[in-house]
């Protein structure tokens, strides 16, 4: 039997603005996860920075902080089987563009403004998940989710 996994995804600033993405993205969380946690919070660029510091110092660094801190997000702890891999597959390619042209029919091809504005936020391993976890969630308890790994998520 497979596991139960469990990922972070965010709702970025724009698609919360713009109702009709939040309520198709919102279906679709309720229709193919367990929805664990929801939170909406407002970063400043500190935490924005924080989160995202795996990717200091990269072109398109600045533009991804300040677009996250301009507005509200809405964090979701999801589960669902491979939900990690299943969820980013749902966002499709991080690259608006590219995914217009491959995948039209994910999150990101139609909802997607430009490579920063692309929607949401997936986690990209267990080490991710564990940890954006934690970050938004201190007091979260991994250990009924993930038996196996409780190393990974002390
Ligand atoms: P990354 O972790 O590479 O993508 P993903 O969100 O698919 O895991 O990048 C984090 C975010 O940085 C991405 O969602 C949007 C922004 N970004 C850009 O604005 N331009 C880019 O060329 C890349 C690669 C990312
Ligand atoms: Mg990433």
């Amino acid at each position: 039997m497979q596991k139960l996994e469990l990922t972070l995804a965010i709702i970025k600033p724009h698609a919360i603005k713009n109702p009709i993405a939040l309520s198709y993205i919102r279906n679709v969380l309720r229709n193919k996860f367990v929805v664990v946690k929801t939170k909406r919070v407002s970063l400043d660029k500190e935490s924005a920075s924080k989160f995202y510091e795996e990717h200091v110092g990269k072109f398109f660094y600045n533009r991804l902080i300040t677009f996250m801190a301009s507005g509200a997000i809405d964090l979701h702890v999801i589960a669902h089987c491979n939900a990690i891999e299943l969820w980013r597959r749902i966002l499709g390619p991080t690259s608006v563009y590219k995914g217009q042209f491959k995948e039209p029919n994910c999150l990101r091809s139609i909802f997607g403004l430009s490579d920063t504005r692309n929607v949401a936020h997936g986690s990209d391993s267990l080490e991710s998940a564990a940890r954006e976890i934690k970050f938004f969630f201190p007091d979260f308890s991994f250990y009924k989710w993930h038996n196996d790994d409780e190393e990974l998520y002390r």
